[in-house]
């Protein structure tokens, strides 16, 4: 496929939503107000709207190799800041995937160049479940429970973050999920961890504001 079509494409996508929603271009001109933020593996398999059926507008979106939340990441605490003070979404959804390679390659002791930097922190919290870990028979159980774990850690790096914390101390609604996609049957299954205030949060990690 020459990159030539993909702007083909888009034109026929534009003229059919222009013509299915013959309001919906004009007003997402004018503002964006979407309810959810969303937090997922930049894996082209793992499409934020399309997997939840969540048309232009609706979904606000951030996602990087392997859906990481660091509390140094500017670019991520940014999309949180936004997100949470300026866009007042009620419901931020970390969505990890099961055979996440970003995932797989931090429990190896491949040579990944820049991107080791980045995955380290997921060498530590296989550390911190190692005894879990270990109960599992075959690498690719292992793995799956890894991408699910990284999914709640995620969850907690954001009940942890500031952005999160002083929202809950305004009383602004604002739910956390933890979710994860299945790649070979395309669906998402909640991980049943989800944090709504900061009783969710350990005293540790509380910050007095
Ligand atoms: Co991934």
């Amino acid at each position: 496929m020459s990159i030539e079509s993909l702007l083909a494409m888009n034109q026929q996508w534009a003229a059919k939503v222009a013509h299915e929603q013959p309001e919906l271009f004009a007003t997402l001109a004018k503002q964006q107000a979407p309810k959810y933020l969303w937090i997922g593996c930049s894996d082209s398999r793992v499409p934020a709207n399309e997997i939840v059926g969540l048309l232009p507008g609706e979904l606000f979106v951030h996602r990087n190799v392997a859906n990481l939340v660091k509390h140094v990441d500017f670019n991520c605490q940014s999309v949180i800041q936004y997100a949470v003070d300026v866009l007042k979404v009620e419901h931020i959804i970390v969505c990890g995937h099961y055979g996440c390679g970003g995932i797989k390659v931090a429990l190896e002791n491949t040579n990944a160049g820049i991107s080791d930097y980045w995955l380290r922190s997921i060498k530590d919290i296989f550390l911190r479940h190692r005894e879990e870990l270990k109960e599992y028979k075959t690498e690719h159980e292992r793995l799956s429970r890894m991408c699910e774990i990284n999914v709640v850690e995620q969850v907690a790096n954001l009940a942890h973050s500031k952005i999160v914390q002083t929202a809950w101390q305004k009383n602004q609604p604002l739910q956390i999920h933890g979710w994860i996609y299945g790649l070979n049957d395309g669906v998402i299954n909640d991980l049943s961890v989800t944090r709504k205030g900061l009783s969710d949060v350990d005293d540790i990690y509380q910050v007095d504001m």
